[in-house]
């Protein structure tokens, strides 16, 4: 793997002992997925942020790391809103720990966003190379963006960092961000929402795998791009997706489908994962949600009092920049909190069935809540809340 001067001089420590650790940590790993060379990041997105993950000993190998990032970073969602934790009946002694981990980050110059919509937060644009970790994000970058990034584990993101370049592989090279399979849609989706589109991805994760699909028939705006993108990621490993005439490699790119299988999908097939069980908990916001979703939220709960606790997760950045929407919502008893979300705080595991609006919700629910989970619109969502 070719290095440049400077970076030669990194690895050979010039540049202080956590440098040149994680630099071999990229190294290392360039040389395992075939890269020529490092490339420069625009920002990071850094997964091992939640002390029920790392545990005491990632916090002490995170303590001992003494250098500070070079570009915008931000973390995963953790267990906690860091503000409102007690609100949520988090553990003190679980808090005390988590606060560590967040201090330790703080110090190695990470932006305590915690949030799996970074792009809300630092500018991101068509080409840029970047290093995150969460699938959702990593999707969202790739495909709806044009953006450049491998799914990384927390380590590499982190590395990434603090020397502002990532090994120069897989998605980061035009050869491998070629469409593989053919999506048809056979259904007019002009009054399709979120979570339809969210159901769309549950159902076509399962059936692509990892490979990168390509949809005929459908135009998604940004939100229903967010839950379409964040669902494949979740039942499937998806981490770039076109979809004709939207996504703007697609637009730009006169890509050579002929020939590739092709998989029609009927409507059908996805209504069949809506359906009406009796839920004791709402929850919004997978992926975090974003200004133009709050404010839906915010107009359906209008004079309305929630009758069931109804969840809506938010990165911090958002929800303050939105702060009257945000008190609008909370005035009807709905609880906005930032940092954490429905799958990773424990607090969702006190009920039995949960409504979401979101396909990725409604594959991990059941597994990291230990609920059924039902999948419905915002609309639906805030009827079940104040029902
Ligand atoms: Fe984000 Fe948590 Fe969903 S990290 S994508 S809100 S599972």
């Amino acid at each position: 793997m070719y290095l440049d001067p400077d970076e030669e001089r990194m690895l050979a420590g010039e540049n202080g002992e956590t440098r040149q650790k994680m630099l071999e940590l990229l190294v290392a790993l360039g040389k395992v997925f075939g890269a020529e060379r490092l490339v420069r990041i625009r920002s990071a997105q850094v997964s091992g942020a939640s002390y029920k993950t790392i545990g005491e000993y990632g916090l002490a190998w995170l303590s001992s790391l003494d250098a500070r990032a070079v570009v915008p970073a931000v973390l995963n969602p953790i267990g906690m809103p860091r503000g409102r934790w007690q609100e949520m009946g988090i553990d003190p002694v679980f808090a005390a720990r988590q606060q560590a981990v967040i201090l330790a980050y703080e110090r190695l110059g990470v932006n305590l966003e915690c949030t799996c919509t970074p792009y809300y937060l630092h500018e991101t644009s068509f080409g840029d190379h970047l290093a995150w970790s969460e699938s959702s994000a990593v999707s969202y970058a790739n495909s709806v963006i044009g953006a450049r990034t491998n799914r990384e584990g927390g380590p590499g993101a982190l590395a990434a960092a603090l020397i502002g370049k990532t090994p120069c592989y897989g998605l980061h090279l035009s050869r491998n961000r070629k469409p593989e399979v053919i999506i048809e849609l056979k259904s007019d989706e002009k009054e399709w929402g979120i979570a339809r589109y969210g159901a769309l991805g549950y159902y076509t994760g399962k059936l692509v795998g990892n490979k990168i699909p390509y949809f005929q028939g459908i135009s998604p705006d940004y939100d229903q791009l967010k839950a379409l993108g964040a669902a494949m990621a979740a039942t499937g490993a998806v981490a770039l997706y076109h979809v004709n005439d939207v996504t703007p490699e697609a637009k730009k790119n006169q890509f050579d489908i002929a020939g590739l299988e092709v998989i029609r999908i009927e409507p059908a097939e996805i209504d069949q994962l809506f359906t009406d069980i009796p839920v004791d908990a709402v929850a919004v916001g997978c992926p975090h949600c974003s200004p133009a979703e709050l404010a839906d939220i915010a107009r359906l709960l209008k004079r309305k009092t929630v009758t069931k606790p109804l969840y809506i997760f938010a990165a911090q950045g958002i929800i303050e920049k939105n702060i009257r929407i945000v008190n609008a919502i909370e005035k009807s008893g709905a609880r906005v909190f930032a940092d954490t979300c429905m799958v990773v705080s424990p607090v969702m595991e006190q009920y039995t069935a949960i409504m979401v609006n979101s396909g990725k919700a409604l594959a991990y629910v059941p597994d990291m809540c230990g609920a059924v989970a039902r999948i419905g619109s915002i609309e639906e969502c805030v009827a079940v809340a104040i029902m």
